[in-house]
Order: structure tokens, then sequence, then C-alpha cells
């Protein structure tokens, strides 16, 4: 089959592929994105929904912000809950003047998929059988069912579960993996957010998040067992669980969705093989404890949608060679939150007196303390890119 040709080929049309393929568009550098799944599947897909304080400006700053700041939720502070009390942190003065904007995932994506359509610039949905030919040269080739393209760099932006990652041989990446002994138990649901902004409680019968996508419709989080049996909670048994578990009355209203999801960090090393670089949830996941999952992955496009404009429009590599390097630095700090920020609000199997005590202690010192609480806001709002 005949090739056509692109510079940049991107797999993948998440945040990270679609913002990736935005900026170098914007940029002048021709690219091709191809994704497995429908237009429907992805912009349907429910997924995280908090954005740093510097990934709401990268959207404004890049033409994609106007719905965001129509619909979007701009939040100045967040709550722990523990021992029957909520602390309120002030995110924005601990923060030296910035907020984070609740605004889903999905919201994103079809902000991205609209502006990209209306650019004119190309997008397959439905590629199947996308394969990875010759990434250890100069010309690396995709190939998927129905077509076929050369290009200069492919960017693996296709997730946990994509094909990039599995393309770099496996004598030449590590993998760093930790799975958590319990999961999110998350509902959405139409009814109005018994706060104006998020509750992260540690109770004794285990950790619940209040977040929500608008002021109808909330969403909602209990931690479970990994393998939790979803037919054995009844509505009545979710509402009444977080609401003990929150230590508020919430308004009820139908639920629209209910689904599990497992808790996991990973890293790749390095996200770079030959002219293949991985960005997003290709290269890392967090637990989504600290709402880091798509707001590193904005930060990994940033980077690279930089370096491929050194390399391709300036013939300059130094950026490319240094993108691993750069992306972990800040990859491993998210883990770290993340990590941190579970550790900090879960209930763990085996957990004793003492232990529970620790973490009781941990919760009241970041809640009275200006340094703790100024440590969490400045990882929560986003970590400036230069640390
Ligand atoms: N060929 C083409 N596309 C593929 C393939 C494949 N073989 N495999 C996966 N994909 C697509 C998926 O269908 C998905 O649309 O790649 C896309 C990857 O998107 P995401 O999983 O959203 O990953 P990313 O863009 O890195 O965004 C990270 O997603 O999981 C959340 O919490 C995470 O918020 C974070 C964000
Ligand atoms: C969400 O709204 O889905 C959400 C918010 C905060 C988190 C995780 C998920 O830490």
């Amino acid at each position: 089959m005949a090739s056509e040709r692109t510079q940049v080929a991107i797999i993948g049309a998440g945040p990270a592929g679609l913002m990736l393929g935005h900026l170098l568009t914007q940029a002048g550098i021709d690219n091709v994105i191809l994704e497995r799944q429908s237009r429907d599947y992805v912009e349907q897909r429910i997924r995280a929904g908090v954005l740093e304080h510097w990934v709401a400006e990268l959207l404004r700053d890049s033409g994609l912000g106007a719905r965001m700041d129509r619909e979007g939720l701009l939040h100045h502070g967040i709550s722990l809950a523990f021992e029957e009390q909520r602390h309120r942190l002030d995110l924005t003065s601990l923060s030296g003047g910035k907020s984070v904007m609740v605004y889903g995932q999905h919201e994103v994506v079809k902000d991205l998929i609209a502006r990209r359509l209306a650019d004119g610039a190309p997008l397959v949905f439905e590629a199947a059988d996308v394969a990875l030919h010759e990434i250890g040269g100069p010309r690396p080739r995709v190939a998927w069912r129905g077509g076929a393209l050369d290009c200069d760099v492919i960017a693996g932006c296709d997730g946990f579960h994509g094909i990039s990652r599995p393309s770099i041989p496996a004598e030449r990446r590590q993998g760093f993996d930790h799975v958590y002994p319990f999961a999110w138990l998350g509902i959405l649901a139409e009814s109005t957010p018994a706060s104006h902004e998020l509750i992260y409680a540690s109770h004794e019968r285990g950790f619940a998040l209040l977040s929500m996508r608008s002021p109808t419709i909330s969403r909602l989080y209990l931690q479970c067992s990994p393998d939790e049996d979803l037919s054995q909670w009844s509505d009545r048994r979710i509402w009444d669980e977080l609401s003990t578990r929150l230590g508020l009355a919430l308004p009820e209203g139908p639920i629209l969705q209910k689904g599990v999801t497992a808790m996991r960090s990973y890293v790749t090393a390095p996200m770079r093989h030959g002219r293949l670089f991985l960005a997003g949830d290709a290269a890392h996941i967090v637990p989504p404890t600290g709402a880091k999952g798509m707001n590193l992955a904005m930060a990994d496009v940033r980077v690279l949608a930089a370096a491929l404009q050194a390399f391709l429009r300036d013939g300059s590599a130094a950026l490319l060679d240094s993108y691993s390097a750069t992306c972990l630095r800040r990859i491993w700090k998210a883990q770290r939150f993340s990590a941190w920020m579970t550790g900090l609000l879960h209930r763990y199997p085996g957990h004793d007196a003492f232990s529970r005590r620790l973490q009781l202690a941990e919760l009241d010192y970041v809640t009275s303390s200006t340094a703790a609480a100024t440590a969490l806001a400045e990882n929560y709002v986003g970590l400036p890119f230069d640390s």
C-alpha cells in the first residue's frame, strides 16, 4: 500500500495526543492523529476532572479556553475531612494566587476535537491494528488497516494499554510498578454537589471524595476493594456510605454512571526509543488521589511540542535528547505526591491503631501548619516547570 507522509504521527486521541496535535498544528508542523476508538467513544469516556493552574492557562493561551471559562468551575480551595471535622485549605493564598479548574477530561477532549476538525487537521478514528515500524531509524513508519504513514517522529500517546510502549524492545526499557490494595467505586449523579469545593475524607470505614462536574452534576468516590462486586452496591447503600464517610447530608439524585477504578502507580523509562517518544498514560499512571493523570499528560506534550519544533524547524536535537529526563523529573514528583495523598487518606488492610494515629497526626499537621499546607497546595495547583 502506498504510504502518505507527515512529520509527526501521533498514536491516540486522548488529552495527550490531541493536545500535542494542536500545539504542533499551531506551530505549522504537519501531524496526523490515529485513534483506535470512535469519536463518540472518546468524547463520552468519563475520566478525571481537575486541571492544574498552568493547564487552564495553556488551554486559554492556545485558543481553547472559551467553553472552559464559561462552564468550568474555578476552585480556590479544597477540604480535608477527618474525625468528624472539615478543614479547608485555601489553595490560592497558599500558592501565591493560583487555582485549579474543575472541567471534565472528556470536555477538554471534545474542545480539542472540535478545534482540530475546524482547523482541517487530519484525525483518523477507528484506526484498527495500528503497528509501528523502524522506530530505531530516521524514517519510522506507521501502518494500520487501510493506511500507512512515513514520518520523521512517532508520538506514542495511546494510553496505558496502547501498542507504543510495547513496541520498544523490553531490554531497552525499565518499568516501575506499584499496585495499591484498594480501588475507588465512582459515581456520576444528577444531584447538586453538597459542597462548592472538593472534599477529601479519611474515615475509619475508608476514603471518600466529593467532586463535581457542574452545579447540577456530582462526581463521588468511595474506597472499595480492587475486586469489588458492583452488584452488591445498591444506590441506597452507595449514598449512605458516602454520607457517612464524608460526614455530610448529600442531596441525592439518579446515578448516571457507576464504575470501579483500580489504583496503580507506574513509570516506564526512558520515554524514548529512537524516533518514538511516549507521552501521557502510555508512559506513566498515577493513582487518582492527587488528580495528576491528565495534568502530567499535558506536561509531557508541552515539553514534546517545544522539542519537536526545535528539531523539525531548526534542526536542533538537544531538547528531544533531554525530553525523557526533563519529563521524568516532574513525573516522579507527581508520583511522590500522588502516593503521599493516597497514603494520607486511605485505610490499608491490616492498618493497626498505631498506623491510624500516625495518619491522623499527619492530617492534623497538614491542616494546622502553614508550611505543610503550602507544600500540599504547591503540588495540587501544579509544580512550576523549572523545578
Ligand atoms: N491505536 C490507536 N489508538 C489507541 C491504541 C492503538 N493501538 N491504543 C489505545 N489508543 C487510544 C485510546 O483509545 C485512547 O483514546 O489512545 C488514547 C489514549 O488516551 P488516554 O487513555 O486518555 O491517555 P492520555 O491521552 O495519555 O491521557 C491521560 O487519561 O486515563 C486518563 O487519568 C488519565 O487523565 C489521564 C489521561
Ligand atoms: C474527579 O472529579 O473525577 C476527581 C477529582 C479529584 C481527584 C480525583 C478525581 O483527586
